[in-house]
Protein backbone atom coordinates (compact mmCIF):
# COMPACT_ATOMS: atom_id res chain seq x y z
CA UNK A 1 0.00 0.00 0.00
CA UNK A 2 1.18 3.79 -0.65
CA UNK A 3 0.79 6.02 2.37
CA UNK A 4 0.59 9.69 2.49
CA UNK A 5 1.82 10.67 6.25
CA UNK A 6 1.27 14.28 6.52
CA UNK A 7 3.59 16.10 9.60
CA UNK A 8 5.78 13.20 9.46
CA UNK A 9 8.83 14.93 10.31
CA UNK A 10 6.91 16.03 13.53
CA UNK A 11 6.95 14.43 17.30
CA UNK A 12 4.49 11.49 16.31
CA UNK A 13 4.76 11.59 12.77
CA UNK A 14 8.31 10.66 13.00
CA UNK A 15 7.67 8.42 15.55
CA UNK A 16 5.00 6.92 13.76
CA UNK A 17 6.97 6.83 9.87
CA UNK A 18 9.70 4.59 11.63
CA UNK A 19 6.91 2.40 12.92
CA UNK A 20 5.15 1.72 9.69
CA UNK A 21 8.51 1.01 8.44
CA UNK A 22 9.13 -1.55 10.58
CA UNK A 23 5.74 -2.89 10.79
CA UNK A 24 4.70 -2.63 7.27
CA UNK A 25 8.52 -2.95 5.19
CA UNK A 26 6.15 -3.65 2.07
CA UNK A 27 4.54 -0.17 2.28
CA UNK A 28 5.46 3.21 0.46
CA UNK A 29 5.39 6.06 3.07
CA UNK A 30 5.39 9.31 1.56
CA UNK A 31 6.38 12.00 4.14
CA UNK A 32 4.55 15.17 3.64
CA UNK A 33 5.70 17.82 5.75
CA UNK A 34 6.54 21.62 5.61
CA UNK A 35 9.16 21.66 8.10
CA UNK A 36 8.40 24.40 10.70
CA UNK A 37 9.98 24.95 13.46
CA UNK A 38 8.54 21.59 14.70
CA UNK A 39 9.67 19.16 12.02
CA UNK A 40 13.02 17.85 11.64
CA UNK A 41 14.39 16.15 9.19
CA UNK A 42 16.75 15.13 11.88
CA UNK A 43 14.24 12.79 13.71
CA UNK A 44 14.89 10.72 10.38
CA UNK A 45 18.46 10.16 9.93
CA UNK A 46 17.38 6.19 10.87
CA UNK A 47 15.41 5.71 7.34
CA UNK A 48 18.66 7.31 5.38
CA UNK A 49 19.01 5.56 1.97
CA UNK A 50 15.61 3.97 2.48
CA UNK A 51 13.43 3.55 -0.48
CA UNK A 52 10.25 2.92 0.87
CA UNK A 53 10.00 6.43 2.56
CA UNK A 54 9.89 9.17 0.06
CA UNK A 55 10.11 13.18 2.11
CA UNK A 56 8.03 15.55 -0.07
CA UNK A 57 8.53 19.40 1.14
CA UNK A 58 4.82 20.59 0.99
CA UNK A 59 2.33 22.57 3.10
CA UNK A 60 -1.39 20.99 3.31
CA UNK A 61 -2.76 24.66 2.26
CA UNK A 62 -1.79 24.00 -0.90
CA UNK A 63 -4.21 21.79 -2.91
CA UNK A 64 -2.42 21.99 -6.53
CA UNK A 65 1.11 20.45 -4.82
CA UNK A 66 -1.37 17.85 -2.26
CA UNK A 67 -2.85 16.60 -5.37
CA UNK A 68 -0.28 16.31 -7.61
CA UNK A 69 1.65 13.87 -4.90
CA UNK A 70 -1.28 12.03 -4.40
CA UNK A 71 -2.05 11.14 -7.89
CA UNK A 72 2.12 11.07 -8.27
CA UNK A 73 2.65 8.18 -5.65
CA UNK A 74 -0.57 6.74 -6.26
CA UNK A 75 -1.57 7.11 -2.24
CA UNK A 76 -4.30 5.09 -1.34
CA UNK A 77 -4.82 6.41 2.23
CA UNK A 78 -3.93 9.41 4.20
CA UNK A 79 -2.87 9.48 7.67
CA UNK A 80 -3.47 13.42 8.48
CA UNK A 81 -1.70 14.63 11.58
CA UNK A 82 0.39 17.48 10.02
CA UNK A 83 -1.33 20.81 12.39
CA UNK A 84 0.02 23.37 14.46
CA UNK A 85 0.25 21.28 17.48
CA UNK A 86 1.12 23.73 20.77
CA UNK A 87 -2.01 25.59 22.98
CA UNK A 88 0.32 27.79 24.57
CA UNK A 89 1.17 29.26 21.04
CA UNK A 90 -2.45 29.31 20.02
CA UNK A 91 -2.87 31.41 22.65
CA UNK A 92 -0.37 33.68 21.57
CA UNK A 93 -1.36 33.65 17.83
CA UNK A 94 -4.63 31.76 16.98
CA UNK A 95 -4.11 32.38 13.21
CA UNK A 96 -1.68 29.58 12.01
CA UNK A 97 -3.74 26.98 13.83
CA UNK A 98 -7.05 27.84 11.80
CA UNK A 99 -4.74 27.95 8.81
CA UNK A 100 -3.02 24.47 9.25
CA UNK A 101 -5.81 23.10 10.95
CA UNK A 102 -8.36 23.81 9.67
CA UNK A 103 -8.47 24.39 5.91
CA UNK A 104 -4.89 22.77 5.39
CA UNK A 105 -7.36 19.27 6.66
CA UNK A 106 -10.24 21.03 3.69
CA UNK A 107 -7.55 21.08 1.84
CA UNK A 108 -6.19 17.54 1.97
CA UNK A 109 -10.20 15.97 2.31
CA UNK A 110 -11.06 17.65 -1.23
CA UNK A 111 -7.59 16.43 -2.54
CA UNK A 112 -8.56 13.19 -1.31
CA UNK A 113 -12.23 13.44 -2.46
CA UNK A 114 -10.53 14.28 -6.25
CA UNK A 115 -8.15 11.67 -6.43
CA UNK A 116 -10.95 8.61 -4.94
CA UNK A 117 -8.31 7.77 -1.94
CA UNK A 118 -9.26 4.59 0.30
CA UNK A 119 -8.85 5.77 3.37
CA UNK A 120 -8.46 8.93 5.48
CA UNK A 121 -7.09 8.45 9.03
CA UNK A 122 -7.61 11.98 10.90
CA UNK A 123 -5.40 12.30 13.84
CA UNK A 124 -7.27 14.13 16.01
CA UNK A 125 -7.01 14.63 19.84
CA UNK A 126 -9.00 14.10 23.32
CA UNK A 127 -8.81 18.23 23.53
CA UNK A 128 -12.05 17.92 21.38
CA UNK A 129 -13.56 16.86 24.53
CA UNK A 130 -13.16 20.74 26.37
CA UNK A 131 -12.14 20.14 30.20
CA UNK A 132 -13.52 17.09 32.99
CA UNK A 133 -14.01 17.59 36.45
CA UNK A 134 -12.30 15.21 39.11
CA UNK A 135 -14.11 12.38 38.19
CA UNK A 136 -15.29 10.36 34.80
CA UNK A 137 -13.63 10.18 31.21
CA UNK A 138 -14.28 10.68 27.73
CA UNK A 139 -15.88 8.40 25.42
CA UNK A 140 -16.38 9.11 22.04
CA UNK A 141 -20.58 10.17 22.87
CA UNK A 142 -19.40 12.58 25.16
CA UNK A 143 -20.20 16.31 24.32
CA UNK A 144 -17.56 18.48 21.87
CA UNK A 145 -16.51 21.42 24.31
CA UNK A 146 -13.18 22.83 22.91
CA UNK A 147 -11.69 25.31 25.20
CA UNK A 148 -8.40 26.92 23.25
CA UNK A 149 -7.60 28.06 19.76
CA UNK A 150 -5.51 24.87 19.18
CA UNK A 151 -8.52 22.37 20.77
CA UNK A 152 -11.09 24.48 18.71
CA UNK A 153 -9.47 24.24 15.59
CA UNK A 154 -8.64 20.53 15.90
CA UNK A 155 -12.28 20.20 16.29
CA UNK A 156 -13.32 22.25 13.07
CA UNK A 157 -10.84 19.50 11.22
CA UNK A 158 -12.27 16.56 12.78
CA UNK A 159 -15.64 17.10 12.47
CA UNK A 160 -14.89 18.32 8.83
CA UNK A 161 -13.39 15.00 8.09
CA UNK A 162 -16.06 13.48 9.17
CA UNK A 163 -18.82 15.33 7.58
CA UNK A 164 -16.82 14.26 4.01
CA UNK A 165 -17.55 10.61 5.43
CA UNK A 166 -21.41 11.70 5.94
CA UNK A 167 -22.01 14.01 2.88
CA UNK A 168 -18.99 12.40 0.37
CA UNK A 169 -18.79 9.11 1.11
CA UNK A 170 -15.09 9.89 1.53
CA UNK A 171 -14.08 6.32 4.00
CA UNK A 172 -12.81 8.48 7.30
CA UNK A 173 -11.93 7.40 10.10
CA UNK A 174 -10.87 10.05 13.37
CA UNK A 175 -8.63 9.05 16.37
CA UNK A 176 -8.65 10.87 19.33
CA UNK A 177 -5.62 10.41 21.68
CA UNK A 178 -4.59 11.94 25.28
CA UNK A 179 -0.92 13.40 25.93
CA UNK A 180 1.41 12.29 24.04
CA UNK A 181 5.38 11.49 25.75
CA UNK A 182 8.16 10.03 24.42
CA UNK A 183 11.36 10.33 22.17
CA UNK A 184 11.33 13.44 19.43
CA UNK A 185 9.60 15.34 21.83
CA UNK A 186 9.89 18.94 20.42
CA UNK A 187 10.77 20.88 23.72
CA UNK A 188 8.23 22.96 24.11
CA UNK A 189 5.70 20.64 25.83
CA UNK A 190 5.89 19.73 29.74
CA UNK A 191 7.63 16.70 29.79
CA UNK A 192 10.73 17.19 27.45
CA UNK A 193 10.50 20.74 28.42
CA UNK A 194 10.77 20.05 31.73
CA UNK A 195 13.94 17.77 31.14
CA UNK A 196 15.89 20.09 29.39
CA UNK A 197 15.66 23.13 31.92
CA UNK A 198 16.47 20.23 34.12
CA UNK A 199 19.44 19.62 32.33
CA UNK A 200 20.16 23.35 32.65
CA UNK A 201 19.72 23.93 35.90
CA UNK A 202 16.70 26.33 34.82
CA UNK A 203 13.55 26.88 36.50
CA UNK A 204 10.66 24.59 35.70
CA UNK A 205 7.77 26.93 34.95
CA UNK A 206 4.95 25.19 36.46
CA UNK A 207 1.22 26.92 35.57
CA UNK A 208 -1.02 27.38 38.30
CA UNK A 209 -1.28 24.98 41.17
CA UNK A 210 0.14 22.60 38.80
CA UNK A 211 -2.63 20.16 39.89
CA UNK A 212 -4.10 19.97 36.51
CA UNK A 213 -4.21 16.19 35.27
CA UNK A 214 -3.74 14.76 31.73
CA UNK A 215 -3.76 11.35 30.89
CA UNK A 216 -0.19 10.25 29.20
CA UNK A 217 0.36 7.79 26.16
CA UNK A 218 3.15 6.40 25.48
CA UNK A 219 4.03 7.95 21.63
CA UNK A 220 4.66 4.39 20.52
CA UNK A 221 1.64 3.29 21.68
CA UNK A 222 -0.31 5.70 19.87
CA UNK A 223 1.83 4.57 16.90
CA UNK A 224 0.33 0.99 17.10
CA UNK A 225 -3.36 2.41 17.66
CA UNK A 226 -3.27 4.44 14.61
CA UNK A 227 -2.05 1.44 12.41
CA UNK A 228 -4.98 -0.56 13.80
CA UNK A 229 -7.52 2.35 13.33
CA UNK A 230 -5.96 2.60 9.70
CA UNK A 231 -6.42 -1.28 8.71
CA UNK A 232 -9.11 -1.97 10.93
CA UNK A 233 -11.48 1.49 11.52
CA UNK A 234 -14.88 1.62 10.47
CA UNK A 235 -15.98 3.86 7.99
CA UNK A 236 -17.37 7.33 9.88
CA UNK A 237 -16.33 6.47 13.28
CA UNK A 238 -14.23 7.49 15.64
CA UNK A 239 -12.35 5.58 18.44
CA UNK A 240 -10.48 7.34 21.63
CA UNK A 241 -7.00 6.18 22.64
CA UNK A 242 -5.44 6.69 26.02
CA UNK A 243 -2.70 5.17 27.90
CA UNK A 244 -4.76 5.27 31.65
CA UNK A 245 -2.05 6.99 33.01
CA UNK A 246 -3.68 10.15 35.02
CA UNK A 247 -0.81 12.16 36.69
CA UNK A 248 -1.39 15.60 37.81
CA UNK A 249 1.27 18.20 36.00
CA UNK A 250 3.71 18.68 39.56
CA UNK A 251 3.74 15.15 39.82
CA UNK A 252 5.16 14.85 36.54
CA UNK A 253 7.88 17.54 37.03
CA UNK A 254 8.63 16.14 40.78
CA UNK A 255 9.50 12.38 38.77
CA UNK A 256 11.60 14.29 35.85
CA UNK A 257 13.84 16.33 38.70
CA UNK A 258 14.12 12.89 40.58
CA UNK A 259 15.54 11.09 37.37
CA UNK A 260 17.65 13.98 36.54
CA UNK A 261 19.27 13.83 40.01
CA UNK A 262 17.77 17.83 40.66
CA UNK A 263 16.53 19.45 43.16
CA UNK A 264 12.61 20.55 43.82
CA UNK A 265 14.34 24.20 44.08
CA UNK A 266 13.94 24.32 40.70
CA UNK A 267 10.50 23.96 40.52
CA UNK A 268 8.61 27.55 40.32
CA UNK A 269 5.00 28.47 40.00
CA UNK A 270 3.72 30.89 37.56
CA UNK A 271 1.02 32.57 36.54
CA UNK A 272 -1.87 30.01 35.34
CA UNK A 273 -2.30 29.19 31.10
CA UNK A 274 -5.22 31.56 30.17
CA UNK A 275 -8.35 29.13 29.90
CA UNK A 276 -6.41 26.15 31.11
CA UNK A 277 -7.83 22.48 30.91
CA UNK A 278 -8.50 21.26 34.12
CA UNK A 279 -8.36 16.82 33.81
CA UNK A 280 -8.54 15.32 30.57
CA UNK A 281 -8.83 11.45 31.05
CA UNK A 282 -9.87 9.05 27.68
CA UNK A 283 -11.92 5.79 27.67
CA UNK A 284 -9.77 3.72 25.11
CA UNK A 285 -12.76 0.88 25.37
CA UNK A 286 -14.23 1.21 22.18
CA UNK A 287 -10.73 1.23 20.50
CA UNK A 288 -9.69 -1.52 22.48
CA UNK A 289 -12.60 -3.93 21.92
CA UNK A 290 -13.13 -2.70 18.26
CA UNK A 291 -9.59 -2.88 17.14
CA UNK A 292 -7.85 -5.61 19.71
CA UNK A 293 -5.72 -2.35 20.61
CA UNK A 294 -4.11 -2.50 23.76
CA UNK A 295 -0.99 0.00 25.25
CA UNK A 296 2.26 -1.77 25.88
CA UNK A 297 4.00 0.92 27.93
CA UNK A 298 3.68 1.75 31.55
CA UNK A 299 4.24 5.14 32.47
CA UNK A 300 6.60 4.82 34.91
CA UNK A 301 9.05 2.85 32.64
CA UNK A 302 7.90 5.04 29.37
CA UNK A 303 9.38 8.29 31.58
CA UNK A 304 12.38 6.50 32.63
CA UNK A 305 12.99 5.56 28.90
CA UNK A 306 11.94 9.11 27.81
CA UNK A 307 14.44 10.76 30.49
CA UNK A 308 17.15 8.68 29.32
CA UNK A 309 17.08 9.37 25.40
CA UNK A 310 16.96 13.25 26.36
CA UNK A 311 20.09 12.78 28.33
CA UNK A 312 21.68 10.78 25.69
CA UNK A 313 20.72 12.65 22.88
CA UNK A 314 21.63 16.44 23.66
CA UNK A 315 23.09 17.16 20.40
CA UNK A 316 19.16 16.75 18.93
CA UNK A 317 17.61 18.79 20.96
CA UNK A 318 20.11 21.66 21.10
CA UNK A 319 19.44 21.70 17.40
CA UNK A 320 16.20 21.69 17.03
CA UNK A 321 15.84 24.26 19.57
CA UNK A 322 18.14 26.76 18.02
CA UNK A 323 18.01 30.21 16.05
CA UNK A 324 14.60 31.48 15.41
CA UNK A 325 12.81 28.86 18.07
CA UNK A 326 15.77 29.90 20.38
CA UNK A 327 14.00 33.25 20.49
CA UNK A 328 10.80 32.57 20.69
CA UNK A 329 11.64 30.71 23.52
CA UNK A 330 13.11 32.61 25.88
CA UNK A 331 11.07 35.52 25.03
CA UNK A 332 8.20 33.51 26.26
CA UNK A 333 10.40 31.72 28.96
CA UNK A 334 11.31 35.49 30.36
CA UNK A 335 7.82 36.10 30.64
CA UNK A 336 6.72 33.54 32.09
CA UNK A 337 8.93 33.14 34.97
CA UNK A 338 8.20 36.92 35.58
CA UNK A 339 4.87 36.38 36.59
CA UNK A 340 4.74 34.16 39.53
CA UNK A 341 1.56 32.15 40.15
P1 LIG B 1 4.32 18.46 16.07
O1 LIG B 1 4.07 19.92 16.30
O2 LIG B 1 5.48 17.81 16.73
O3 LIG B 1 4.48 18.20 14.50
C1 LIG B 1 3.64 18.78 13.55
C2 LIG B 1 4.25 18.52 12.17
O4 LIG B 1 3.37 19.08 11.19
C3 LIG B 1 5.62 19.17 11.97
O5 LIG B 1 6.50 18.26 11.37
C4 LIG B 1 5.33 20.34 11.05
O6 LIG B 1 6.43 20.69 10.22
C5 LIG B 1 4.15 19.81 10.24
N1 LIG B 1 3.31 20.88 9.69
C6 LIG B 1 2.82 21.97 10.34
N2 LIG B 1 2.11 22.74 9.51
C7 LIG B 1 2.15 22.12 8.28
C8 LIG B 1 1.59 22.43 7.02
N3 LIG B 1 0.89 23.53 6.82
N4 LIG B 1 1.81 21.55 6.01
C9 LIG B 1 2.55 20.41 6.19
N5 LIG B 1 3.12 20.11 7.37
C10 LIG B 1 2.91 20.93 8.41
O7 LIG B 1 2.96 17.74 16.44
P2 LIG B 1 2.72 16.33 17.15
O8 LIG B 1 2.78 16.52 18.62
O9 LIG B 1 3.57 15.32 16.50
O10 LIG B 1 1.19 16.09 16.77
C11 LIG B 1 0.85 15.44 15.55
C12 LIG B 1 -0.66 15.38 15.43
O11 LIG B 1 -1.21 14.68 16.55
C13 LIG B 1 -1.33 16.75 15.42
O12 LIG B 1 -2.38 16.71 14.50
C14 LIG B 1 -1.85 16.91 16.84
O13 LIG B 1 -2.99 17.74 16.87
C15 LIG B 1 -2.19 15.48 17.19
N6 LIG B 1 -2.13 15.18 18.63
C16 LIG B 1 -0.98 15.39 19.34
C17 LIG B 1 -0.94 15.08 20.70
C18 LIG B 1 0.32 15.25 21.50
O14 LIG B 1 0.31 14.97 22.70
N7 LIG B 1 1.42 15.69 20.92
C19 LIG B 1 -2.07 14.58 21.34
C20 LIG B 1 -3.25 14.39 20.59
C21 LIG B 1 -3.25 14.68 19.23
P1 LIG C 1 1.41 20.67 27.17
O1 LIG C 1 2.55 19.73 27.09
O2 LIG C 1 1.57 22.04 26.59
O3 LIG C 1 0.16 19.91 26.51
P2 LIG C 1 -1.43 20.29 26.54
O4 LIG C 1 -1.58 21.72 26.85
O5 LIG C 1 -1.83 19.98 25.13
O6 LIG C 1 -2.05 19.37 27.56
O7 LIG C 1 1.00 20.85 28.68
C1 LIG C 1 0.68 19.75 29.50
C2 LIG C 1 0.26 20.31 30.84
O8 LIG C 1 1.39 20.93 31.47
C3 LIG C 1 -0.79 21.41 30.74
O9 LIG C 1 -1.68 21.29 31.86
C4 LIG C 1 0.02 22.70 30.85
C5 LIG C 1 1.16 22.31 31.75
N1 LIG C 1 2.43 23.04 31.51
C6 LIG C 1 3.08 23.68 32.58
O10 LIG C 1 2.61 23.67 33.74
N2 LIG C 1 4.25 24.35 32.32
C7 LIG C 1 4.80 24.40 31.07
O11 LIG C 1 5.86 25.04 30.89
C8 LIG C 1 4.13 23.72 30.00
C9 LIG C 1 4.68 23.75 28.60
C10 LIG C 1 2.94 23.04 30.27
Amino acid sequence: MNVLVTGGCGFIGSNLVKYLRKQRPQWKIVNFDKLTYAGNLENLKDLEGDAQHVFVKGDVNNREHVEHVLRQHGIEAVMHLAAESHVDRSILGPEAFTVTNVLGTQVLLEASRAVGLKRFLMVSTDEVYGSLGPTGAFTEESPLQPSSPYSASKTAADLLALAYAHTFGLDVVVTRCSNNYGRYQFPEKLIPLMVVNCLHDKPLPVYGDGAQIRDWLHVEDHCSALLLALERGKKGQTYNIGGGAERKNIDIVKGILKRTGKPETLIKYVQDRPGHDRRYAIDPTKTKRELGWAPAHTFEQGLDDTVTWYLENRTWWERVTSGAYRQYFDSQYKQRLSSAA
